[in-house]
């Protein structure tokens, strides 16, 4: 019997060797080399170019043709603008998101809105499966080709056979190929698909669009080279229970990585948002305490964002804090400068924060926001619905500038509010605005300018 010949591999960062260890040499972290079995006899790759193996040459960069193919418009505008403008011929494209969040819906959704002929490989679900979930989508004539297969060999003859624009693989840790010996979604099995799939787009100039899983730390499973081998890494992100998604590009070398996509699921599938800032502020009649509207910006969208606080007495010894959309240390942080520097008493209180929409901010301009919203259910007054508040606050109780803050300005004035609270260290002029523009140095002027009054 043949020998069978098995190599270790970490889960964590695809580095191989020849024994079993505790902790991985490459990466540091402890029980992530596992067991797999790798063939004796390295076949083919599944993927043959029929050419034979040509030698590149090197040329003076003027030398090189310039001539750019057209990108492929997916017509899902959000799509489009995260990838920074459609879908590169040859590129190989990853979407990574946790289970459920709508990673499969989206693709099919493109595949089936393309003009062009798609090929939707899928080893996640039945072929009635996709079917009744495109009857969902709204199915309409369309030139896509449904495939469920996991073995790559099978796949590139069917690719061979339907000659599609894009191919769309659902997803990378379900495939396997027989040059590998180890189950699907092992470290080798991935990256030696990967590498096929990368090889058929670039020979074939058909661009592959990829699903992959990611792991509890919320990265992509699966070794870390499969993020370098990608061109672009998509992730889809937001609470799975609220219908508002993120796509965000985390790495993108045919655009900006700072663009986000924002989609709304519906039982039709999702819906694409346009207009993000709109849906972010609920809806009220009456005005009510602890609510604050920030001018954010995600990527380089300015979005407003609704934050909500309950401060109310603690009912056990330790007072609770907790924060839903935001940083809880950045939480704990406000809450000491406004008990140190502005005399608040909230040391014995129970704070909660949510940011509404059950998205999450990085940006530090939600601060004032943040603060104001707490001190807002503190005294228990409601702020004007026609403020909004765009600015860091700093250790010493000042309030910091922040970046692209005409951009925010504008937004707010776009959406309708008559008053934004900035830093006076922010240099922008008053007179070029209808909005008030009013600029703040300290936390008492802010609290003096909404509940004195
Ligand atoms: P799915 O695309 O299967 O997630 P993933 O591939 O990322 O695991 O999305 C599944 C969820 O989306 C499911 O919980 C139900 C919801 N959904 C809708 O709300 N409306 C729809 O039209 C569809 C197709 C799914
Ligand atoms: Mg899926």
């Amino acid at each position: 019997m043949a020998k069978v010949k098995t190599t270790f591999f970490c889960q964590n960062c695809g580095a191989q060797s020849a024994q079993w260890m505790g902790k991985c040499k490459a990466c540091s972290k402890w029980n992530t080399i596992v067991e797999e079995v790798v063939s004796k006899t390295q076949k083919d790759r599944a993927w043959k170019t029929d050419s034979t193996q040509k030698t590149n040459i090197a040329q003076s960069i003027q030398e090189i043709s310039l001539e750019i193919e057209p990108r492929i418009d997916t017509s899902n505008k959000e799509l489009d603008r995260v990838l920074g403008g459609g879908i590169v011929p040859g590129s190989l494209v990853l979407l990574g998101g946790e289970p459920g969040i709508g990673k499969s819906t989206l693709l099919l959704q493109v595949a089936l809105r393309l003009q062009h002929k798609v090929l939707y490989v899928t080893g996640e679900e039945s072929d009635k499966q996709i079917r009744m979930r495109a009857e969902r989508l709204g199915l309409k004539e369309s030139p896509c080709h449904i495939l469920t297969e996991t073995n790559t060999q099978n796949i590139f003859q069917q690719v061979v056979s339907v000659q599609p624009d894009l191919l769309v693989v659902d997803s990378i840790q379900t495939l396997q190929t027989d040059t590998i010996d180890s189950s699907p979604g092992s470290i080798s099995q991935i990256r030696e698909c990967t590498a096929e799939l990368m090889k058929f787009a670039k020979e074939s100039g058909t661009p592959v669009l990829l699903i992959g899983h990611i792991n509890k730390d919320g990265h992509i499973a699966g070794p870390k080279i499969l993020e370098h081998m990608v061109d672009v890494v998509l992730q889809f992100e937001g609470e799975r229970n609220h219908v508002y998604r993120i796509l965000r590009a985390n790495k993108n070398r045919f655009g900006s990585t700072a663009e986000i996509g924002i989609y709304e699921m519906q039982s039709q599938g999702l819906r694409e948002v346009s207009n993000p800032s709109e849906i972010l502020i609920s809806q009220k009649d009456e005005a009510l305490s602890g609510v604050a509207i920030s001018a954010t910006i995600e990527g380089v969208r300015p979005l407003m964002i609704e934050t909500q606080a309950l401060v109310s007495s603690a009912v056990y010894g330790t007072p609770q804090r907790s924060a839903t959309g935001f940083d809880l240390r950045r939480l704990s942080m406000l809450l000491a400068v406004l008990e140190k520097r502005c005399g608040f008493k909230l040391g014995a209180k129970d704070v909660f924060l949510n940011i509404t929409g059950g998205i999450k901010v990085d940006d530090p301009a939600i601060d004032l926001g943040v603060v104001c919203a707490i001190l807002s259910s503190n005294v228990d007054m409601a702020i004007d619905d026609k403020s909004c508040f765009a600015a860091e606050v700093g250790l010493s109780g000042e309030i910091r500038p922040v970046n692209r803050c005409e951009q925010r300005i504008q937004e707010a004035e776009k959406l309708g509010f008559e008053r934004i609270f900035i830093s006076k260290y922010n240099k922008v002029n008053p007179q070029d605005y209808n909005i008030q523009v009013v600029t703040v140095g300290k936390m008492e002027e802010v609290f003096k300018a909404l509940f004195a009054s």
